[in-house]
């Protein structure tokens, strides 16, 4: 019995010593086995996708079933683009494909090889804000923020589409897009700004 409890003591802890080490790697070492694990065994549903982004061209390995939302934020770190309800109700996750809007939850990756994809991140002129981001600022047209990426992406396009005749007009094309603060008096008085520039 006490030979029993003592190799039950040991087993403990050298699991232990096991999960403790594991956790000790470097999160760059697990990384890099995350990388080679992709490459080195054949997943079933895996794709390799060539993908324009911001301007910059991405190759990557993934599910098939892959949102560009989860690939933005997921696997090149993009998280301007936000998951508010990942069905196509919020708008939160509104990019630009070939210069459109759209919803980066209801798109597949694999959907957008071969086209311009912008997200928030690519707006900006380097350092120099686009126009519609000064705006926001100006016009107050956010409070908690976490909105305001897809509403400035849909706000972009809303001008480009010339559907800013009137405040009713810029309610009605901006309505895919939600906030929970109600910044909506600002967010129009941007859109309303740019239109005029
Ligand atoms: S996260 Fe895409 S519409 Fe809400
Ligand atoms: S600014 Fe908070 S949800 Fe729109």
């Amino acid at each position: 019995m006490a030979h029993k409890e003592q190799y039950s003591r040991r087993s403990f802890l050298k699991i232990s010593g096991l999960l403790a080490a594991f956790a000790a790697v470097p999160t760059s070492v697990k990384a890099f086995y995350q990388d080679v694990k992709q490459y080195l065994i054949p997943k079933k549903n895996v794709s390799r996708l060539t993908l324009n982004i911001n301007k910059t061209s991405h190759t990557l390995y993934v599910d098939t079933r892959t949102t560009l939302l989860d690939l933005v934020r997921e696997q090149l770190n993009l998280t301007g683009s936000k998951k508010g309800c990942d069905h196509g109700q919020c708008g939160a996750c509104t990019v630009h494909i070939d210069g459109e809007r759209a919803l980066s939850c209801l798109t597949l990756a694999s959907m957008a090889q071969g086209k311009e994809i912008t997200t928030i991140e690519g707006l900006a002129n380097g350092k120099e804000l686009h126009p519609m981001q000064k705006a926001f600022v100006e016009c107050d047209g956010f409070q908690c923020g976490y909105c305001t990426p897809g509403q400035i992406m849909s706000a972009v396009a809303c001008v480009n589409e010339g559907h800013t005749g009137s405040v009713e007009e810029i309610k009605e094309y901006m309505s895919g897009n939600l906030c929970r603060c109600g910044a909506y008096n600002g967010i129009v008085q941007s859109i309303q700004k740019v239109a005029a520039q």
